[in-house]
């Protein structure tokens, strides 16, 4: 940022130091007021803003934690992003693919552990095609009585329409940056808008719609985070996700530094309170930076727990990033773990799939 442009915002800044209180309580927050929130360094100020976040996230959400079980099925990406492990010119990374039989599988176990989410997630791989994924929908549903988030990158519109006539409830579709020109620094064969215009699409369909961004890649600014804080309330996201950049071996950026914690728990603060009625997920990208980081979210705004419950061998080569938590971890200790942790700072694990907080307000409107 400019040196001029600092100082005005310092300036403008001193002045509404006087009333963070009344700045947390307001009901729109501006672009500035974000900034300056997203800038909080002091500890008693940046726990105000966590406290106003906890608040909030009761308000709408209640005191219950949704779990959601990620399957990891497939490795194989055909994307190139210059931060992730899984990019296609990775040669170092062993690929895996999981058979359909076998993701189903672990589907039914996840939900006899009474998780009631099962996120299938994956690279862009187009061996799973059209049919075989609408396959795989179709009998985790006859199976087992689970909302079923697809994260499989960029699709065709028509295979977003199938999968979600085969039983597909939400999509999840990070946008990453809301900067175009960082957008295509990071994805070379690929455009923002046209990232929102799928996201726009899924949302039409009738998906419930995930996105949201990496705290610390290269080049970003806090501007660009509050314009991601500000993109996730103009796409009226039903989930919003805001995790940490972790450097990853054997990609262009594996000797840039990673997304600072604080700063990611205070982007998850003013994500709240900006959005108020939306899931946001305490990351296993910020559990990997900091062990206390599942608590910390959850203490932040966040509502949400992501466990990784893909088998072995396979979790170990989901390699988005390095030293992923819990790795090593088997579902059913993974819960209760998740479940100590959670009941620790006096919430617990819900025994509903944890549908859009929004799903009341659009079906009425
Ligand atoms: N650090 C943190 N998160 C990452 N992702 C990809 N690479 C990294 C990394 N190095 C996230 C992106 C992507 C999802 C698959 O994982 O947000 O959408
Ligand atoms: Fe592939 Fe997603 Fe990684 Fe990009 S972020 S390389 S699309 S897995």
């Amino acid at each position: 940022m400019h040196r001029e442009l600092l100082e005005i915002l310092q300036n403008y800044n001193t002045k509404i130091i006087m009333n963070l209180k009344e700045l947390l309580h307001k009901n729109e927050l501006t672009k500035e007021e974000i900034i300056f929130l997203l800038n909080l360094i002091d500890k008693e100020d940046q726990q105000r803003l966590f406290n106003r976040a906890d608040e909030v996230r009761s308000f709408y959400c209640g005191d219950e934690v949704h779990l959601r079980g990620i399957i990891d099925f497939s490795n194989y990406c055909e994307q190139n992003c210059l931060y992730c492990g899984l990019r296609e010119d990775n040669y170092k990374l062993t690929r895996y693919r999981m058979m359909p039989d076998e993701i189903i599988e672990t589907a039914r176990v996840i939900s006899n552990l009474g998780i009631f989410t099962i996120v299938l997630q994956s690279g862009e791989d187009y061996y799973f095609d059209t049919d075989l994924i609408a396959y795989i929908i179709y009998q985790i549903k006859q199976k087992a009585n689970v909302a079923i988030t697809l994260s499989l990158g960029e699709r065709g519109f028509d295979e977003y329409r199938a999968w979600k006539f085969a039983g597909a409830d939400r999509y999840l579709l990070k946008h990453e940056t809301a900067n175009p020109k960082l957008y295509s620094i990071y994805h070379k064969k690929q455009k923002l808008e046209d990232r929102l215009s799928h996201l726009r699409f899924l949302r039409t369909v009738g998906y419930q719609i995930g996105s949201g961004n990496m705290i610390g890649i290269p080049m970003q600014t806090v501007e660009d985070i509050a314009d991601d804080i500000l993109l996730c309330k103009e796409l009226d996201l039903d989930m919003a996700a805001f995790g940490p950049f972790i450097p990853s071996p054997h990609t262009p950026y594996q000797n840039k530094k990673p997304g600072n914690v604080e700063l990611t728990l205070r982007t998850m603060a003013v994500a709240r309170i900006v959005l108020k009625k939306v899931h946001i997920p305490a990351t296993t990208a910020l559990a990997t930076l900091d062990e206390e980081g599942r608590i910390k979210g959850l203490n932040a705004g966040a509502n949400i727990v992501m466990p990784d419950l893909t088998p072995s061998p396979y979790r170990e080569q989901y390699l988005i990033y390095p030293d992923r938590k819990c790795i090593n971890d088997n579902p059913l200790s993974c819960k209760s773990c998740l479940q100590l942790q959670i009941e620790s700072i006096g919430r617990k694990i819900s025994n509903s799939r944890g549908d859009s907080i929004k799903q009341k307000d659009r079906l009425t409107v």
